[in-house]
């Protein structure tokens, strides 16, 4: 036996409980408003609300989630030689991680279709303008 199954379940926990006390979760079929709502939904409990990577279930991920405020990034996904433009955000964000050699855990968005994606490109960046 692993620790795995058991550190996914105490995971899988986290996100159930995080969904419980989050703001009022989207309906089957209703898209968020903007790019700030689609993250605070879908992304703070993993990423945090500061983008800081300690959002309740992200304390659990390994890797961590990466910590936004800091504005480094690891992928480079576009393949140009440098990681966390604006292309590489947008594919990892599309895609999710494991497409580019990193955590599953970090899942594809691509179903909220390319604008919204992008949105989340623009507010994660906006995240690492903070002290
Ligand atoms: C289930 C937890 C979880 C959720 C929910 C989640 N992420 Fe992640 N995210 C991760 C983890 C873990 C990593 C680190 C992956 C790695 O290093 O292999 C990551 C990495 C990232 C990165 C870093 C890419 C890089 O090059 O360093 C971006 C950007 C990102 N996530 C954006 C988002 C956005 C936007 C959302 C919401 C649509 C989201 N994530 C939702 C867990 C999550």
């Amino acid at each position: 036996m692993t620790r795995q199954p058991a550190l996914l379940f105490v995971f899988a926990l986290a996100v159930a409980g995080f969904a419980q006390v989050g703001a009022s979760p989207l309906a089957a079929g209703e898209t968020p408003d903007s790019g700030q709502e689609s993250y605070e939904q879908l992304c703070a409990s993993c990423h945090g609300t500061e983008g800081k990577g300690d959002g309740p279930a992200g304390i659990v991920a390994l890797p961590m989630p990466r910590d936004f405020s800091v504005g480094q990034f690891k992928f480079d996904a576009d393949s140009d030689g440098h990681t966390g433009s604006d292309d590489d955000l947008f594919l990892v964000i599309r895609d999710g991680a494991s497409r580019y050699g990193g955590s599953p855990l970090m899942a594809a968005w691509g179903y909220l279709g390319d604008e919204r994606v992008r949105e989340l490109v623009v507010y994660v960046r906006s995240l690492g303008q903070n002290d």
